[in-house]
């Protein structure tokens, strides 16, 4: 019985992918580009199994093991079918994975999750030295298409693609290039109220959505250039714009979703309040109530600081820019 495991970041989208031009593939309408994060990550262990049947296991925070839930377990087996199928394998495994983050709270946890159990499949496929566009490729299939950015390091693209064909997500610039922070927010924990798949499918009946595509590109173009010019001044206000439209998006959808919670407004008012006072932090939120300050690394600790005095902020997780993936020799059983 062979073992690997896999730990890979979570990311946060600085230009959102929201909205599918084909859901059931994650074929995207629009390109999006994430940061990957350093220290939010999820560990998969895969170890390969006799018999015909998978074991999909949650590893607790504090030791232990238990069976998730239903909706998981079979996102978890249909990725690791059409591993199988891509690796032209019967091979069964017993998986298990752990969270160093609050799950499914618009943190990304399906990102990383997906990526991680991806690359640890392969791996335990003897397949590890797939070229890793074809790896973003296949964690992009299990439905969390924010997977696809999350097997990178640094600043990640995700092109759209074209018609039926879909790209891989590249590296922009690595983890080195600019030093940026993420101090993120915790309002809420637990599981957001709609999940991002529903939220894809809903985009499209808001009126304001025609309009954010439209309004892409040049986004797009401005971050691309902010992330080669390390310019916090030109990424900061479309990093809010994004968010902005993504949740007005969502809260005009038919039915509509709200995803913000009153700490999430109170903590956008303390960032217009930072900056007010000279301080270079920005805004953006996933599909989700907590909100992701990003500034640079002199402004981290005021930030974090200010943060965590408020009522409103259960708890702050500091990170950063992460250089990816990485293969583990310790295992999670
Ligand atoms: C708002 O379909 O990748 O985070 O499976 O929940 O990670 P999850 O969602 P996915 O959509 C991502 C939605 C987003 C924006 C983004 O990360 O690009």
């Amino acid at each position: 019985m062979t073992k690997t495991t896999v730990s890979a970041p979570a990311n946060i989208a600085f230009v959102k992918y929201w909205g599918a031009r084909d859901l059931d593939r994650a074929l995207p309408l629009n390109a999006s580009i994430s940061m990957t994060l350093d220290r939010c990550v999820t560990q998969c262990t895969i170890e390969t199994l006799a018999g015909d049947q998978d074991e999909i296991w949650l590893a607790e925070p504090h030791g232990g093991f238990s069976a998730p839930g239903p909706e998981f377990q079979r996102r978890v087996r249909q990725q690791l079918d059409r591993m199988r199928q891509w690796a032209a394998s019967e091979q069964r495994f017993r998986v298990a994975t752990r969270n160093n983050f609050p799950i499914a709270g618009g943190l990304a946890s399906s990102a990383s999750g997906f990526a991680a159990l991806t690359l640890a499949a392969a791996g335990a496929l003897g397949r590890g030295d797939t070229p890793i566009a074809e790896l973003s490729s296949l964690a992009r299939r299990s439905g969390s298409g924010s997977a696809s950015r999350s097997v990178l390091g640094g600043f990640v693209e995700w092109p759209a693609g074209e018609g039926d064909r879909a790209s891989p997500a590249m590296q922009i610039a690595d983890a080195d290039h600019w030093d940026l922070r993420d101090v993120i927010a915790v309002v809420e924990i637990g599981p957001k109220a709609v999940p991002s798949l529903e939220g894809h499918r809903r985009a499209p009946t808001s009126p304001y959505f025609a309009r954010r595509l439209e309004l892409l590109p040049e986004r797009l173009a401005k971050v691309r250039r902010a992330i080669a010019e390390r310019s916090l001044d030109l990424l900061g206000p479309v990093l809010e714009e994004e968010a902005v439209d993504l949740h007005l998006i969502a809260m005009s959808s038919r039915p509509p979703i709200f995803y913000w919670a009153p700490g999430t407004v109170a903590v956008l008012r303390t960032v217009r309040e930072l900056r007010q006072e000279g301080l270079a932090a920005w805004a953006t939120m996933d599909a989700g109530a907590n909100v992701h300050v990003i500034c640079d690394a002199a402004a981290e600790e005021d930030v974090a600081e200010r943060l965590e005095s408020m009522e409103a902020v259960g708890f702050v997780i500091q990170d950063s820019v992460g250089s990816g993936p990485q293969t583990d020799d310790e295992h999670l059983f």
